[in-house]
């Protein structure tokens, strides 16, 4: 572990110590607010205290909610995986990638990985997009240095058709479990996310069968078979709804979609592929738990062009991937919207120099005030130096105090 990650970091107004994500916020010393915030209501202040008492570091909560915090929190995503060398080590332990998600002891080992070398605001559940289709009874399998890959993709109108949600509790409980296990191993210290991928993302994987470039048997079947594809869409909808909600029962602070390929859809096709089962998920989402509210966070990876319209979904967060300005796009969206990103994870390639430049342009970009999350705009390269992968997390603290 580098030794630069075992100081203890001194804030304004926070401690930290950098071998693990226990964060303490001191009361007293909040930060002053240079722009409109939402209006401090009865409910807000409840919902306020409540969250500070669940988890010390809240901060990643308060700014999905657009309140005022400190510094700007981060994450980044893909932050427990193959760029950690003790990630590497697990994953051998374990034999293979879905072993790692198949248990719970594991799924939390490398969960909290990254939380013990850098400050992070927040955790991420480990686990994947594609473990929804496997409980689909789709058989996902990995192949070696090919990605993910399924037994039985959507090839058939047959097979389209024979399409059900998955029984959650039963065929998804190791996940609900790894939440359950991971909330107790953060003991409070960072909130903690949970995710699913978007149905048209996943719908990309079942009709494909694997990754793919093109998308052409996905959208072959979404031009010429419009009523199938939507089956498939409605379906997974429903599927990861019920999947959603389950993990914020068992403990998930908040919910993140990933629709890592709407940006391959035409203007039409996200707007009626994409976007609405979205909508259909948020509004069908549990809004709280123990009377703290849940916020989601939508991120459509090249969709900056939309981002109007993923605004107007009812979520609390729209992910950025780095193609779009975010001083631009809280223009657009940030009265409605917290935003997360949206740092082009190539950056952390380059010098500790560069990439605290890289973070300057995004958090001046940003400007002053709350509702920022800071995080990559795609996930973490497995080549990244975990050192540079600190220094972004520094960057990000100690530069970013001067925003709030
Ligand atoms: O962010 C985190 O730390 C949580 C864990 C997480 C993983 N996958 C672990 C993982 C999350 C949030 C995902 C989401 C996911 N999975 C997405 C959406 C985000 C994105 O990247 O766009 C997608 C498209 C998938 C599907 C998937 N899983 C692919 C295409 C691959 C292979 C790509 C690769 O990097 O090899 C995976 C495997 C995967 N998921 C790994 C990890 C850590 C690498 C597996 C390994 O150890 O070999």
């Amino acid at each position: 572990m580098p030794s630069s990650n075992l100081r203890h970091i001194h804030y304004r107004g926070m401690v930290y110590d950098g071998r693990q994500a226990c964060l303490c916020i001191i009361r007293g010393s909040a930060a002053q607010n240079k722009t409109e915030q939402a209006p401090m209501t009865e409910s807000r202040r409840r919902n306020e205290n409540s969250m500070n008492f669940k988890v010390k570091n809240d901060t990643f909560l308060r700014a999905l909610l657009r309140q005022p915090t400190e510094y700007t929190p981060l994450w980044m995503m893909r932050q427990a995986g193959r760029y950690l060398p003790e990630y590497c080590a697990t994953r051998k332990r374990a034999g293979s990638f879905l072993n790692l998600c198949k248990s719970p002891d594991l799924a939390t080992e490398v969960t909290l990985q990254p939380l013990e070398r850098f400050p992070l605001d927040a955790a991420i559940l480990f686990s994947d997009i594609l473990t929804v289709p496997d409980a689909m009874g789709l058989g996902l399998y990995f192949s070696e240095g090919e990605g993910p890959k399924f037994e039985r993709p959507l090839n058939t109108e047959a097979a389209i058709k024979a399409l059900r949600v998955p029984d959650i509790g039963t065929d998804l409980k190791y996940v609900t479990d790894a939440v359950s296990q991971i909330r107790k191993a953060l003991d409070g210290s960072v909130p903690l996310i949970g995710f699913t991928g978007s149905p048209w993302t996943l719908a990309c994987y079942m009709v494909e069968g694997a990754s793919s470039s093109e998308y052409t048997k996905v959208k072959t079947l979404m031009y010429k078979e419009p009523k199938l594809m939507h089956h498939i869409l409605s379906v997974t909808a429903d599927a990861v709804t019920a999947y959603l909600n389950a993990q914020i029962e068992a403990g998930a602070q908040a919910v993140m979609i990933f629709d890592s390929w709407g940006g391959a859809l035409s203007h039409a096709a996200y707007h009626q592929f994409s976007l609405p089962y979205m909508q259909r998920i948020v509004q069908g989402l549990k809004r709280e738990h123990d009377g703290v509210k849940v916020p989601s966070i939508v991120f459509t990876k090249g969709g900056g062009l939309w981002i109007e319209s993923i605004a107007d979904i009812g979520c609390d967060a729209v992910g950025l991937d780095w193609t779009m300005d975010i001083g631009v796009a809280r223009q657009k969206v940030g009265h409605k919207v917290a935003l997360q990103g949206n740092l082009d994870p190539n950056v952390l390639f380059a010098t500790p120099e560069v990439i605290r430049d890289e973070v300057e342009k995004i958090l001046t970009s940003y400007g002053y005030g709350g509702g920022h999350v800071f995080n990559l705009g795609h996930g973490i390269s497995q080549y990244t130096d975990p050192d540079n992968a600190a220094a972004l997390v520094q960057a990000v603290h100690e530069l970013s105090k001067k925003y709030h």
